[in-house]
């Protein structure tokens, strides 16, 4: 199993070192071009090995990507991070040159590679790779659910002060302010959400979620990477050992929900093949408001780009 990291920036380095630390690849290879940084960052993990016991061995490179070639899976993470005052979708005209320029280089060298994108604004860099690799879409797909529901389970576990492990959570739609998070679908080792807060409390719940990435960025001046790092982690790991795991993931829809030709986040089942399956919820008239509000404010981005043409 060799998986490549593109960008060996925080959420890239995150990335790498938790790949390494979960110990199921041969080789993980960080590029990035920045002379040195690849190099500088999987060379400090890889030291890591002998303490932390894995045997996964890195290789930084810079902008070489005959040494991605063969790679089974690929994490795009390259790009400008947000800064406080700007939403995901102000990084769209430097991000997509970016995501388009890497996207054909990685394919070149792995044309039978899954493609997992955490470059914001997610959905739309989803669709640029997608437009650029000219794969299949079982096999390109974005990475948020995981780590939006991620908050919302971190946010549930300190109000109940229960363990996160045992509280399940499910989201739709655009990582940005649209996302759906589902508190009806959300449980705690079993027991409906709904059953155990107050709906004020989970309405602000799902308030935080929804601007869970701009908190941090007012907080620390630049965007996540701890959290963002490990959800694609996630789902490599669920890709490499072919788990079928059940992850929000953003991906092509083709009629699900009543919608089609979009990049939008829903449950899908993740395994060897990429998207195996892509699971419709029985959602209410209120959820499914909300979802089509979000579709539309990712589609109106999605538009953006196609006007741009950066992608032929
Ligand atoms: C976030 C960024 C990485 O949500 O999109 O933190």
């Amino acid at each position: 199993m060799k998986i490549t990291v593109v960008g060996a920036g925080n959420v890239g380095a995150t990335c790498a070192h938790v790949l390494a630390e979960k110990d199921f690849a041969n080789e993980i290879v960080l590029l990035d071009i920045k002379e040195g940084l690849s190099q500088g960052k999987s060379l400090d993990i890889w030291q890591t090995g002998p303490v932390d016991n894995f045997d996964t061995r890195l290789k930084g490179v810079t902008g070489d990507y005959s040494k991605t070639s063969g790679s089974d899976i690929v994490i795009i993470t390259s790009g400008l991070p947000r800064k406080p005052g700007m939403s995901r979708d102000d990084l769209i005209a430097t991000n997509a040159g970016i995501v388009k320029t890497v996207t054909e280089n990685v394919i070149k060298h792995s044309p039978e590679t899954i493609l997992i994108i955490v470059s914001n604004p997610l959905d739309v860099m989803t669709y640029c790779a997608y437009l650029t690799a000219k794969i299949d879409s079982s096999r390109v797909f974005g990475m948020a659910g995981i780590l939006d529901t991620a908050r919302f389970r971190t946010f549930v576990s300190g109000a109940l002060d229960i363990s996160p492990k045992d509280i399940q959570a499910m989201l739709l739609g655009g990582h940005g302010d649209t996302m759906v998070p589902l508190p009806r679908f959300s449980t705690v080792a079993g027991i409906p959400l709904t059953d155990l807060l107050p709906k004020e409390k989970i309405e602000s719940i799902v308030e935080r979620t929804k601007k869970g990435g701009g908190e941090i960025v007012n907080l620390l001046g630049t965007s996540a990477w701890y959290a963002p790092g490990a959800a694609a982690a996630q789902m490599a790991e669920a890709i490499a050992k072919d788990q079928k795991r059940i992850f929000p993931c953003c991906v092509l829809l083709k009629g699900e929900y009543g919608l089609k030709d979009i990049f939008l986040g829903v449950p899908v089942k993740l395994g060897r093949r990429g998207i195996e399956e892509i699971i419709e919820l029985k959602l209410n008239a209120d959820e499914m408001k909300l979802l089509q509000s979000s579709a539309k404010a990712v589609k109106e981005v999605m538009e953006v780009l196609d006007k741009m043409a950066v992608v032929a």
